[in-house]
């Protein structure tokens, strides 16, 4: 039996034929991930100028000033901003991840500290269905990333109830879109999908990463799935991911085991959510109608 780690899942696997697959994949996967060539310190995404949260920032001033905090983007109707990865000079969502997977943990883990940090009445950056990125160099990383691996894991849907003092949603569903890395597909086919696995969402003052304020997506509770394609058994209990906002619409997450024997057990695998739209510029309700930024076509 295989046991690795997805984005705050984690996947039990069994099967000689998954894990044959796995020993000559990987092998590739990670000689590629070794020999990219590293950025230089402080521009990891060559993007022109440093990140602003003006839609927290507008929110903080409401709250110094003593007005109740009032949120954007509430509603599913409301104008969405898709993830602008022409910004940093790429066409697509899988070009944008390919820039991602050039780096090293060590980047990958400054990108995550340097990130403005959450305020405890802040708000939340990203609404409705996402994409993603998995990133990262570790062996499970890489494993992660292997189509034949990540079981169709495709980015995750928030709910529409916040917090109202936080502003953060409280509830995320997990996508799965078998053929999300099928990159012979058009995005059409790539983005279908169900949802399933929740999490809570919640702001916290003391990150496990480094003690600073982030998001965790905390999937202590979530119902376990079973993919009788796969037979596959999906677990997501005590799965904590804590997130910051890098760019605007663009979410890097670290991974914890919540339920370690001596405290929590951090996972060398990353993520990045991207803020995705319908094609008429609302929000993604359903995996199916993330639209833009491309994901693939580049
Ligand atoms: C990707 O899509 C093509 C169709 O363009 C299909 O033939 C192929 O089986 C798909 N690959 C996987 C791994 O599902």
């Amino acid at each position: 039996m295989k046991i690795w780690i997805l984005c705050g899942l984690l996947w039990l696997a069994g099967g000689a034929g998954a894990v044959r697959k796995l020993s000559s994949s990987s092998a590739t996967q990670y000689s590629a991930a070794v020999s990219a060539p590293a950025a230089g310190k402080g521009q990891v995404l060559s993007q022109p100028q440093k990140a602003k949260q003006a839609v927290l920032g507008e929110v903080a001033d409401a709250a110094a000033a003593g007005e109740a905090p009032h949120w954007h983007n509430t509603k599913p109707s409301d104008a969405c901003m898709p993830f602008d990865v022409s910004r940093y000079g790429h066409k697509s969502v899988d070009q944008f991840c390919a820039k991602l997977n050039s780096l090293s943990d060590a980047q990958l883990k400054e990108l995550h500290a340097n990130a403005p940090l959450p305020s405890s009445n802040g708000g939340f950056p990203l609404r409705g269905c996402s994409h993603r990125c998995i990133a990262g160099s570790s062996f499970a990383a890489i494993v992660a990333k292997d189509p034949d691996n990540n079981l169709g894991w495709g980015g995750k849907c928030f709910k529409w109830t916040l917090n109202p003092t936080t502003g953060v949603p409280t509830q995320l569903i997990n996508i799965f879109s078998p053929q999300y890395d099928n990159a012979s597909l058009p995005d059409s086919e790539r983005v279908k999908g169900v949802q399933q696995a929740h999490a809570r969402v919640y702001y916290v003052e003391h990150s496990r990463g480094d003690n600073k304020p982030a998001w965790r997506f905390d999937h202590g509770g979530a119902e376990d799935i079973f993919d009788p394609v796969r037979k596959s058994m999906l677990i997501v209990q005590g799965f904590n991911d804590e997130m910051r906002e890098v760019r605007p619409g663009f979410l890097l997450g670290r991974i914890f085991i919540s339920h370690a024997p001596d405290g929590a057990l951090e996972m060398p695998i990353f993520f990045a959510l991207l803020q995705a739209c319908t094609a008429d510029g609302h929000f993604p309700t359903t995996p199916e109608a993330r639209a833009l930024p491309p994901l693939g076509g580049g």
